[in-house]
């Protein structure tokens, strides 16, 4: 092989690389998230779906094996601001669901093992790419069991499995906003299941 051959087959390797990187990393075609549309959205979605899971369930977590298995509330994912501009998509277990799906207004009461698990999305502005954001958790404890918080007590799961470490009043004071539906902000309105 000769010296330009040589050189070639180099660029022609690291070209074949920074491919299959690219392919791994589900590149997007703008890093503004408010500018996605919903079939951008959906191409994300397919990318990323299963390395959500994947990530989600590496320390072995149960809600993150089985959250997929509960009820969609949204659409699709959706982008609300709050939880840093990420794409957000919320499911309801079997005890959350009936109430949560009602996306009331005034005098709501969660079950006592109601459990919300949103899972995210965020675009990195540096990789042009999609990559997964934490898996969040909202769970509603016993009555008395954590007044402060209005008997919710609020979690996380970071992308590689391992539980998210941060004050119960961090959610809790932004989540006060919505008192009057249980401190639950429901997914944006034109994308919430059955509107
Ligand atoms: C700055 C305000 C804010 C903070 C802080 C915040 N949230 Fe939220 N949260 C929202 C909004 C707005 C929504 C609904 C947006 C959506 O899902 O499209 C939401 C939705 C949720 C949901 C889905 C259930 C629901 O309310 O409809 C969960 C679960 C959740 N948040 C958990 C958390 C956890 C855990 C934290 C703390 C680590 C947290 N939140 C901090 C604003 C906030």
């Amino acid at each position: 092989m000769n010296y330009l051959v040589k050189i070639a087959a180099v660029a022609s390797v690291s070209v074949i690389v920074g491919a299959a990187a690219q392919a791994q990393e589900c590149q997007v075609s703008t890093t503004d998230p408010f500018d996605l549309t919903g079939s951008d959205i959906a191409d994300i979605y397919d990318c990323i779906g299963d390395k959500m899971v994947e990530g989600y369930s590496k320390a072995g977590d149960m809600v993150a094996k089985n959250y997929r298995n509960w009820t969609v509330t949204g659409t699709r994912h959706g982008v609300a601001g709050a939880h840093g501009n990420r794409l957000l998509l919320t499911y309801a277990n079997d005890i959350a669901v009936e109430q949560y799906l009602k996306f009331a207004e005034d005098g709501v009461v969660m079950p006592v093992g109601a459990r919300l698990a949103k899972e995210s999305i965020k675009i990195n502005k540096k990789k042009n790419a999609a990559v997964v954001g934490p898996l969040f958790l909202m769970t509603k404890l016993e009555a008395g069991a954590s007044p402060e918080t209005a008997d919710w007590l609020y979690g996380g799961l970071q992308p590689n499995g391992k539980p998210m470490q941060f004050k119960q009043a961090f959610c809790h004071d932004c989540h006060v906003n919505w008192e009057d539906q249980d401190f639950m902000a429901y997914p944006l309105e034109e994308l919430r299941v059955g509107n």
